[in-house]
């Protein structure tokens, strides 16, 4: 049986399902099995091909995502762009739990993590320059504004290993690079988009203040509560958001 899909949405903490009326499907691919099932569903006209990230138990972390077998599957599936909501600590006040994020930029401190599909003998370089789509992050936009959502055009996300949250000291390292957020998947996921030539776009949930704010002592380090807790407030808000930029995509 030959499946297609429009769009891929790459789910991310919290978001684990579309939609209750899904067609899931098994994909296999050269780098591995992809992190769960890929769940088609009819938005309006389009196909959405619906992946989460950490599988849909919530079993895979963040190191042992295995990012290229994800896009693969989604590009052998046809999409012709990729939607990936992830959640993020802020390093900036003015970023509030809450609040989305449509990001610009990335800046990658993992590490072993496998973020080519360049190998030999077919070695290749491509820019990552401006990793994310121009047009999908304009239309991301006005849905948010459309739906309501406090949402901030641009942003760095710097992506870490994880598990573990950042201590004080990366953070505050973090902030003086430059970063504006911090998360642990973007990083290989939007690059290998790029090699893949599908456009790509993420929104990001704002759920902590990371380490804390150091000009704000009264606002505490993340736990993994905090982030949950948000990410169970914002669900509809997302969803909302995902399901308005679907119907603005021209694909
Ligand atoms: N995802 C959500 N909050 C995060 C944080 N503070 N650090 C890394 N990833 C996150």
């Amino acid at each position: 049986m030959y499946y297609s899909a429009d769009i891929g949405v790459i789910g991310g903490s919290g978001l684990y399902e579309l939609s209750e009326d899904v067609k899931k499907i098994e994909v296999d691919t050269p780098y591995g099995k992809p992190s769960d099932d890929i769940s088609l569903v009819k938005v309006g006209a389009k196909t959405v091909a619906f992946l989460p990230r950490h599988g849909r138990e919530h079993t895979i972390n963040p190191s042992e995502i295995n990012y290229r077998a994800n896009i693969y599957a989604l590009k052998s599936l046809g999409v012709k762009a990729i939607i990936s909501p992830c959640c993020v600590g802020s390093l900036r006040f003015d970023i509030k739990p809450g609040d989305f994020v449509v990001t610009d930029q990335f800046i990658n401190m993992t590490s072993g993590r496998k973020d080519t599909f360049f190998e030999k003998p077919k070695v290749n370089h491509i820019s990552s320059a401006h990793p994310y789509d121009q047009k999908l992050r304009v239309l991301a936009m006005e849905s948010a504004k459309e739906c309501g959502i406090t949402a901030h055009f641009g942003g760095t996300v710097v992506v870490i290993n994880g598990p573990r949250f950042s201590t004080v000291a990366e953070s505050r390292m973090f902030a003086m690079m430059g970063a504006d957020v911090v998360n642990m998947t973007q990083y290989p996921e939007g690059y290998l988009c790029l090699e893949q030539e599908i456009p790509v776009v993420n929104i990001a949930l704002t759920t902590d203040y990371d380490a804390g704010l150091e000009d704000h002592p009264d606002i505490k380090p993340v736990t993994n509560e905090d982030v949950l807790r948000v990410l169970k407030e914002n669900e509809t808000k997302v969803k909302a958001l995902i399901f308005k930029l679907i119907d603005k995509l021209e694909v």
